[in-house]
């Protein structure tokens, strides 16, 4: 991932980088069912690690957590310590298309808010390989939540995100990469403000007199402005859902070996993850 330094300034420090909550991460495992004692779980595009922190403290297992920016890695090594799960937490830079992980290796795949970066089917099938079979995953992506949407929210999501499916065109794909849907809910209206929005802007206020110095900065926070007040007016019609899936013994393509991350996200909208590309 190669973003100006400066734009990653705006998410550092801040309690999670896209939207969803501890609630929320606790009710997918809830609806995902059981796992054996103590589970291996990969996170892939784990950020600071909110989640992270989340499943150690509920599993009991050994969580590595995966993300492509040091930075939010260290803060997670740092949150792990004061939490005292340093224990079952490893953090581990690199590509989450593009692991060299042992295959069968992993009880459950998560991921919040990040699978965009390599495309939703193209992540599960990469990811699928890693998990046992049986083996289960939990992915959170922006969805498309009616069949038409107006014209102003389709132009400026198919500008950003344009292979941004509804639930049932993920479930397809999900079933085209290997994976029995076990169940799909959408994350309401306060997964994005409460932990996510709020802060950032926030943040967005105190670096604005800086960002006049700075162009990458200053378009990175126009940017998020734009896709907050995008998300007030049709925050209705799009928002993140999570996909709770159980990978099946065959899947209906190849598995992704060599995939690497960039391939379906064009444009940085933060609500689905964008600017940490
Ligand atoms: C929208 S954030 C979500 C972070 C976290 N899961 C959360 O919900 O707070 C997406 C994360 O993916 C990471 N990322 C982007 N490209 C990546 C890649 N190719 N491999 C691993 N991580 C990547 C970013 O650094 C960022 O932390």
């Amino acid at each position: 991932m190669s973003l100006p330094a400066d734009v990653y300034r705006l998410y550092e420090g801040l309690p999670q980088q896209g939207p969803g909550s501890d609630a929320l991460t606790l009710e997918a495992l809830r609806r995902l069912g059981p796992l054996p004692d103590a589970p291996r779980v990969l996170d892939l595009g784990c950020g600071s690690g909110r989640q992270t922190l989340a499943l150690a403290r509920a599993l009991g297992g050994r969580v590595v957590a995966v993300d492509d920016h040091e930075p939010f890695l260290r803060e997670l090594d740092a949150r792990a310590r004061a939490a005292g799960l340093s224990h079952v937490i490893e953090t581990r830079l690199g590509d989450m298309g593009a692991l060299d992980l042992e295959a069968a290796s992993a009880d459950l795949a998560w991921s919040e808010g990040a699978i965009y970066i390599v495309g939703f089917e193209r992540g599960l099938r990469a990811w699928r390989r890693w998990l046992r079979p049986g083996g289960l995953a939990a992915v959170s992506e922006c969805s498309w939540l009616v069949e038409r949407p107006g014209p102003e929210v389709r132009a400026f999501w198919d500008a950003a995100y344009p292979a941004m499916g509804t639930i049932a065109r993920n479930a397809e794909r999900a079933r085209a990469a290997g994976y029995e849907v076990i169940d799909a809910f959408p994350l309401p209206a306060s997964a994005w403000w409460d932990g996510y929005y709020t802060p950032l802007l926030a943040r967005a206020e105190v670096l604005a007199a800086e960002a006049r110095d700075h162009a990458a900065l200053a378009e990175a926070i126009a940017d998020v402005r734009r896709e907050v007040e995008l998300f007030e007016r049709f925050g209705d019609t799009y928002g993140y859902v999570f996909y709770l899936l159980r990978r099946q013994p065959v899947s209906a393509g190849g598995d992704g070996r060599g995939l690497r991350a960039g391939a379906e996200a064009h444009l940085p909208p933060h609500g689905s993850g964008g600017g940490l590309r």
